[in-house]
């Protein structure tokens, strides 16, 4: 029996510090929440791609009154990017949330459904995607690739069968 450890890496800033290009992706996920159906929860998410080729795509959550139904933000953007242009490579996903009912002031942080999506397309263009988290105070969290939110993903190459 051996014990291990692993060792995740993430970057905590403020808004300010980040590049242009990223605080108008940060801008775009906050934008994108203004387009969330979330009329169960109040709880606004916005997600907003940034492609290879420059192009922005945007989601928000989506909910349901069965439950189950809705969908988180990062996957409807995520779906969507990857829909619209399957064979172009992600950089970045920010996300960004709003909530009316009470105060949020740590950074939103992906479910583990919607990490498992974003680890399986970092898989499969065999390049990191930066994910950066913003708080409604403009902090943020960076991690520079999908493995330091979900170190042990699913992943079987079994499934694979074609
Ligand atoms: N939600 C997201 O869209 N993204 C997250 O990272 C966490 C949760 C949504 C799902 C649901 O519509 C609402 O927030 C409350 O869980």
């Amino acid at each position: 029996m051996q014990e291990k450890k692993i060792e995740i890496s993430f970057i905590s800033a403020n808004l300010m510090e980040l590049s242009a290009e990223e605080q108008q992706l940060v801008s775009s996920a906050k934008l994108a929440f203004k387009t969330a159906y979330a009329p169960y929860s109040g709880f606004l998410v916005g997600a907003s791609v940034l492609l290879e080729n420059g192009e922005v795509i945007s989601g928000s959550n989506q909910e349901n009154v069965a439950f189950p139904s809705g969908l988180c933000a990062e996957r409807v953007a995520l779906f969507y990017a990857a829909a619209k242009y399957p064979d172009i490579r992600i950089n970045t996903i920010a996300v960004s949330v709003f909530s009316n009912s009470f105060q949020e002031n740590d950074v939103i942080s992906p479910c583990g459904a919607c990490r498992q999506v974003m680890a399986e397309y970092e898989l499969k263009q065999e390049q990191s995607i930066k994910v950066i988290l913003h708080s409604p105070s403009d902090k943020v969290l960076i991690a520079n690739t999908v493995k330091s939110l979900l170190p042990f993903m699913f992943k079987s190459s079994l499934l694979k069968k074609y």
